[in-house]
């Protein structure tokens, strides 16, 4: 039976859902290889890159794959307008930053305000098992935005858990509600990883008023 034909489905309402896309990019490969040159070229320039994310617009870079990074991510964002039944067009601006972590750095419990959505893509991953403690050293974990939800919902409903680990892959793209809560895990092995992070800041027209 199709969902259209399922009597039951009319008499559900999905409320407070919480999406979180994930997408591995095709033809990651090669354009990565660019990336990993290009954003290594610019952390041996400076001290702070990585944090130094404010006014940052890394994806407005003229190399081919920093335009090709950003049209998937235009791209991404489009879908996920869709899936959240947004019809209408939105502006968004993208505010992009390249990460370069090696061991020993994480990022703590952590959101991002003003900001409408966020992601990541992972460029240059270390390998899980290649490092001592954590055993999925890329790995990223988001927390359940609802407090107490996960005590009154039980397996396999995904509202059980709450939290949701993903193992990115080079060529993973992440993007997921700016205000949800989230941390990177610790960075054990000798091995860099390398990421671009952006944040899409909405933009106000006046087509919407009225
Ligand atoms: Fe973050």
């Amino acid at each position: 039976m199709s969902a259209a034909d399922d009597p039951w489905a009319e008499r559900f309402v999905p409320l407070w859902s919480t999406y979180i896309f994930k997408r591995s990019l095709p033809d990651a490969a090669h354009n990565n290889a660019a990336i990993v040159e290009l954003v290594l070229a610019m952390d041996s320039q400076k001290d702070d890159m990585t944090v130094d994310y404010k006014g940052v617009d890394f994806l407005q870079r003229p190399e081919p794959s920093i335009a090709w990074l950003r049209e998937e991510v235009n791209t991404t964002f489009r879908n996920y307008l869709q899936t959240c039944n947004i019809t209408y067009p939105v502006r968004g601006d993208i505010q992009a930053w390249p990460n370069v972590n090696r061991r020993g750095d994480y990022h703590g419990p952590h959101n991002h305000g003003w900001s409408y959505l966020s992601g990541t893509y992972y460029v240059q991953v270390p390998l899980p098992g290649t490092a001592a403690g954590d055993m999925s050293p890329a790995a990223i974990t988001f927390s359940d935005p609802r407090q107490g939800a996960a005590h009154h919902s039980i397996a396999p409903d995904p509202d059980a858990a709450a939290r949701f680990t993903v193992h990115p892959q080079p060529g993973t793209l992440l993007l997921w509600p700016s205000p949800l809560i989230h941390y990177v895990h610790p960075n054990h092995s000798d091995d860099v990883r390398i990421s671009v992070s952006f944040n899409i800041v909405l933009q106000w027209s006046n087509d919407f008023a009225g």
